[in-house]
């Protein structure tokens, strides 16, 4: 029996089938907090149509890959997952059971249909801009369709047509995301975001204080706002003026019950002076900021099209010092961007040993079909790219320690998220996102407990629950 077989004759079955076992799905993310995000948001559409979330691959009737197009591994990444699918469905055929496939994210709106050619055991694919179609691909799949794409950018909103058709989840963790912008119009020569996500969009301010209201209700104590470009969100405020990201962090700041706010990820050319500012004046905004600068090297910043250069990067670092002095900075760095030399990379290495990160990711320039990069000569050999990305990671391995270091024996609150490394452990992370281990006895995740640190580890601190 095939799967759109198997599915359709549970939903003729009628609702004492259904009732008996529910069709379930299972999300794998493999890409950013958007990506993860959206997969949450798939699960919420799906619930409406009766299906719950599987524990495993192998429990569910639905497996969904969320993809991400970023770099070159991360794309193949879903081929070989493909192929473990088709093994965990013959096993369940085996069994009588079923499963069907469906791909999902930036891989499925770059590649679409292309896919199908190399994975036939695909059923439908959808980009992340069709999540609110879910219910009609399955309604579609149910009828025996296969091999179904959706990968048009819809001229509805996404977020007000997701609530529309999602379920609320009976509960929601401690720490939240919230979507309030998405898509990108930077274009850095480099990246596919701007083609797999499209043009940049914010959401209004009353739906993002709807949702953030109702996350807090389920839970939440603390919410990350997310977005390709998140500070560049200015939408429509409640009093019909356009707001910026530092007047609706001002009023979820006012939420009640409401501990912590967190915005990700950040371009150096929207960091405006109110934003700025709200690191001083908001005091539920937590002292992080992840702000990628990619490189160094003025030269190469030009032509990755980021349009600003090293020092512009470093005198706006010092402005969000001066704001809040213990703030912790996050970057992204690339290494072996197209015609980058010994040079240019030492002006990255100067430049990180100018910032000093708390913490940082870094990657090795992958060209990607579509983008302006991909087609330049001088591509940086592979090997050389390994050993400038090795140098790279040490600095900020070492920088990362030397700001941990300086919190033995801090204080702060923690919100427990979630069991930590070791048996009767709690974890959390700290105001500026340090992940925390603590002995949790006597507390549960949700609690907000006042911690001293007693450790420093390689990625994390260990601390213990004071008062
Ligand atoms: N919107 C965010 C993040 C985009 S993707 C921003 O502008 O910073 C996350 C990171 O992946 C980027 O910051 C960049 O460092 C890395 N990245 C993007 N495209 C890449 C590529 N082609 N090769 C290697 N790293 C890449
Ligand atoms: Fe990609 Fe640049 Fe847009 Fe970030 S700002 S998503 S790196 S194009
Ligand atoms: Fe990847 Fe798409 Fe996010 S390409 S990084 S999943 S926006």
């Amino acid at each position: 029996m095939n799967v759109t077989n198997r599915i359709s004759a549970n939903a003729e079955t009628g609702a004492a089938a259904a009732q008996a076992r529910p069709r379930t799905v299972f999300v794998k993310a493999f890409g950013c907090q958007m990506n993860v995000y959206d997969g949450e948001r798939m699960v919420d559409v799906l619930r409406a149509k009766g299906f719950q979330p599987a524990a495993a691959p192998e429990e569910a009737d639905l497996v969904i890959l969320n993809t991400c197009h970023i770099r070159e591994k991360a794309a193949e990444k879903v081929y070989s997952e493909l192929g473990r699918l088709r093994v965990l469905r013959e096993k369940r055929r085996e069994r009588g059971a079923d499963m069907a496939i469906a791909v999902a994210g930036c891989v499925a709106q770059a590649e679409g249909e292309a896919m199908l050619a190399r994975a036939p055991a695909i059923d439908f694919i959808f980009g992340p801009q069709a999540i609110q179609r879910l219910p009609d691909l399955i309604d579609r799949l149910d009828a025996g369709e296969r091999h179904m794409v959706e990968t048009d950018f819809p001229a509805e909103d996404k977020f007000a047509e997701l609530e529309g058709k999602a379920k609320a989840p009976p509960a929601v963790p401690p720490a939240a995301f919230l979507a309030v912008q998405e898509g990108c119009d930077k274009f850095c020569t480099f990246c596919v975001v701007p083609y797999t996500r499209g043009a940049e969009y914010s959401r209004p301010a009353a739906d993002i204080l709807r949702e953030a209201e109702k996350l807090v209700e389920k839970g939440a104590r603390e919410i990350t706002l997310l977005g390709q470009n998140v500070n560049a969100w200015h939408g429509e405020g409640l009093d019909g003026t356009t707001w910026n990201l530092a007047r609706l962090l001002r009023e979820l700041a006012n939420i009640d019950g409401l501990h912590a706010l967190r915005f990700t990820t950040s371009h150096p050319n929207d960091m405006d002076d109110a934003l700025i500012a709200a690191f001083a004046e908001n005091e539920r905004l937590m002292p992080y900021l992840h702000l990628p600068v990619q490189a160094g090297s003025d030269r190469i910043l030009k032509a990755m099209n980021r349009k600003h250069t090293a020092q512009d990067y470093i005198r706006l670092i010092e402005k969000i010092r001066a704001a809040r002095p213990d703030i912790a900075i996050s970057g992204d760095f690339i290494v072996g961007f197209p015609g980058e030399t010994e040079e240019d990379f030492a002006d990255t290495l100067a430049l990180v040993e100018e910032v000093k990160y708390a913490h940082a990711y870094s990657f090795r320039y992958s060209a990607r079909p579509g983008t302006p990069a991909a087609e330049l000569k001088d591509q940086v050999p592979e090997e050389i790219k390994r050993e400038r990305l090795a140098r790279l990671q040490e600095l900020l391995a070492k920088q990362q320690y030397e700001f941990n270091s300086r919190f033995v024996g801090r204080e702060f609150d923690l919100l427990l998220t979630g069991p930590g490394k070791y048996e009767g452990q709690l974890t959390g992370r700290s105001p500026w996102l340090q992940a925390v281990h603590v002995p949790g006895e006597g507390h549960a995740v949700g609690d907000i407990v006042r911690v001293r640190v007693t450790d420093i580890g390689k990625n994390a601190l260990g601390a213990h629950i004071i008062g």
